[in-house]
């Protein structure tokens, strides 16, 4: 394992007054994890040191071919006082296989575990207590090499920031609107949709800046080739109940593999239900809204964590969801994964890990 330095901050900031004012990804804590990859040496110089910018070069592969890889998880209080952190195994390996599509190093999943508890052993006094709040984890590895030859990383950077949270939407958990993109795509057939890229969400901006200025949460994405199947939503994937069946788009190599996503599909499937991944039609989906067989549709992510959503639209064409309102499957999902997360409920799944 490596070993961590720590260099003590000379000042601590105070803590946030109002855990009701937190926002999403606002406020830093007072530390950051940090540790170098070269070709030569490998991972090291672990450390954690006070949170502040970061030296790099102004050739830097991440500042100017995207060279760069991030990950997202969070740490919840418990009913007693206690940390704990949500499946972060899934997002050491998932950081692993988009590393790999970036020709970035990867870092071990085991280092990935220790670096973050580590950090947040140190930040525990940050992670908020209120209903709704948590403190978001944000691991990344940038390519730091200095050179503007495009090529795989020989020198890197992985880092870990954290963030006190509280719901990712202004609306919390009120059904937000959604806008099915025709014109921009996130991701095509061989590219780099299932790995979690900086490049992928600077190139999801301007439809997402466009639907939000038509009043519009984020875009419902279409499929790259024929954009004829749903794929996902700006930062969560998505679900529809459809009559008695819950309905997910399959995972392609243009979708993001979501833990949410994944945990929604084990914990309905242990509920009774019938939860199906498959290409899912944009025209099935309007004949569904058309016809009254879209009962409840939600994106899912661990920024947004639940998210119903109140209303789609579709070209000229705008349809209510359940009335705008939020749905039982919806909320007994959002209760039951958030009552895991927080220690509130047991975890029959084994997918919680206490940090201290
Ligand atoms: N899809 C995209 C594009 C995302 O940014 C996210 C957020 O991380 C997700 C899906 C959901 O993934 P997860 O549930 O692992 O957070
Ligand atoms: C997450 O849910 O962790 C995300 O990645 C969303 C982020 C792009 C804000």
């Amino acid at each position: 394992m490596l070993s961590i330095q720590i260099e003590k901050a000379a000042k601590l900031k105070p803590l946030p007054p109002d855990e009701s004012q937190l926002g999403f990804g606002r406020i830093f804590t007072d530390y950051m994890a940090l540790a170098d990859w070269s070709r030569e040496r490998g991972w090291h110089h672990g450390r954690i040191i006070p949170f502040g910018p970061l030296p790099l070069h102004p050739a830097s592969t991440c500042l100017h071919y995207a060279a760069e890889v991030f990950e997202g998880l969070k740490a919840y209080r418990r009913p007693d006082g206690g940390v704990q952190l949500f499946r972060p195994r899934e997002n050491a390996r998932r950081m692993i296989a988009s590393a790999e599509r970036l020709c970035l190093p990867a870092l071990p999943e085991e280092e990935f575990l220790h670096l973050v508890t580590r950090l947040i052993q140190k930040e525990e006094a940050w992670v908020p207590r209120a209903q709704g709040a948590s403190l978001y984890i944000r691991p990344f590895i940038l390519g730091t090499d200095e050179t503007l030859g495009v090529h795989a990383a020989e020198r890197a950077l992985f880092g870990v920031i954290l963030s006190p949270v509280g719901s990712y939407y202004r609306e919390g958990l009120r059904p937000v609107g959604i806008l099915i993109e025709e014109k921009d795509v996130r991701a095509v057939r061989g590219g780099t949709g299932y790995a979690k890229c900086g490049g992928n969400y600077a190139a999801s901006i301007r439809a997402g800046t466009i639907a939000a200025e038509k009043g519009y949460s984020q875009v419902l994405w279409l499929d790259g080739v024929e954009r004829r199947y749903v794929e996902e939503v700006g930062a969560m994937n998505v679900m529809f109940k459809l009559g008695d069946r819950i309905v997910t788009p399959a995972l392609t190599d243009s979708i993001l593999p979501g833990i949410t996503r994944k945990s929604c599909i084990e914990l309905l499937r242990s509920q009774g239900r019938e939860v199906d991944e498959r290409p899912l039609p944009v025209d099935e989906l309007i004949d569904a809204l058309e016809g009254g067989a879209l009962e409840e549709a939600w994106g899912c992510g661990t920024a947004a964590v639940i998210s119903p959503i109140g209303r789609l639209a579709y070209g000229q064409q705008e349809y209510e969801i359940n009335g705008g309102r939020i749905g039982p499957v919806t909320q007994s999902l959002y209760d039951t994964l958030t009552g895991i997360q927080r220690g509130l409920l047991e975890d029959p799944f084994d997918w919680i890990v206490p940090v201290n």
